[in-house]
């Protein structure tokens, strides 16, 4: 706990440590209440910051470090960044700012005051789970193709894949810029002039999916992305976008550093 002080000039804080905040905002944010009725607990002596009654307004906590109570119970730390999924349509670019003026993958994303950025990227033609956060050591770990987090596909493809075909991807192919690694692949469904391949992957080349598919004879027509290691887009429909939960994070944080 840190009482407040006269200026802002405290020891330097790396930018992704957390940072001391006033206790109301802090239960704000941890959705105890708000931020008034929040001065209204503290006033009435409900709320601890490490084992101490707190009455006084202006005290600092630093959200993880700090053991905040309300009546008795312990507040779960509001997270410090922000993570997102979007349903990405079609169409749309997975940057920021785009010079030529198309959709980009930013204009979906609601005003949050917080400056997220993608996780990767999708074609623009691609559709399907995007993740977003201004967590970058998040961001990197999961991108860093050494903690290989699998990611799946749904892919629309042309023709009917033969056994041989879908072997041909799980053993891993030769692309231009070399041997991809073993994949996973099924056929989910096979039609006249296209069939359905769910295809999970460990790296994330250029437009690798639809290179993978090309290269074993079934070029693909539409791609849509289902799971990123335990996060599935489930039925969040397209164009939205949903907060993760801590779970979510967690649970992706685990599946980089166990290597998916
Ligand atoms: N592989 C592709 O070919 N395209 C994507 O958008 C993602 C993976």
């Amino acid at each position: 706990m840190t009482r407040p002080r006269p200026t802002t000039s405290e020891e330097p804080l790396a930018s992704d440590a957390p940072k001391p905040e006033r206790l109301q905002k802090f239960l704000a944010r941890a959705g105890v209440a708000s931020r008034r009725r929040a001065e209204e607990l503290i006033a009435a002596g409900r709320v601890r910051v490490n084992g101490e009654t707190v009455t006084a307004m202006g005290v600092k906590v630093v959200p993880g470090v700090d053991v905040v109570e309300v009546d008795g119970v312990s507040v779960v730390p509001p997270q410090l960044h922000l993570y997102l999924m979007l349903n990405k349509p079609a169409g749309y670019v997975t940057t920021l700012k785009d010079p030529l003026g198309r959709p980009i993958v930013a204009d979906l994303i609601p005003d949050t005051g917080r400056r997220v950025f993608p996780v990767g990227r999708l074609d623009a033609d691609t559709t399907g789970l995007l993740l977003l956060t201004d967590d970058g050591e998040f961001a990197q770990m999961l991108m860093h193709p050494r903690f290989h987090v699998p990611k799946t596909y749904l892919a629309r493809v042309e023709g009917r894949p033969t056994e041989r075909a879908l072997q041909r991807l799980r053993d891993g192919v030769v692309l231009s810029d070399g041997p991809t690694q073993p994949a996973q692949a099924e056929l989910v469904d096979a039609g006249i002039g296209s069939s359905l391949v769910r295809i999970t992957i460990r790296e994330g080349r250029k437009r690798q999916v639809r290179r993978m598919l090309k290269h074993v004879g079934h070029p693909v027509i539409e791609l849509h992305r289902e799971r990123i290691g335990p996060l599935a887009l489930g039925d969040l429909p397209e164009g939205a976008v949903r907060e993760l939960t801590p779970e979510e994070v967690a649970a992706l944080r685990t599946a980089a550093e166990r290597g998916g």
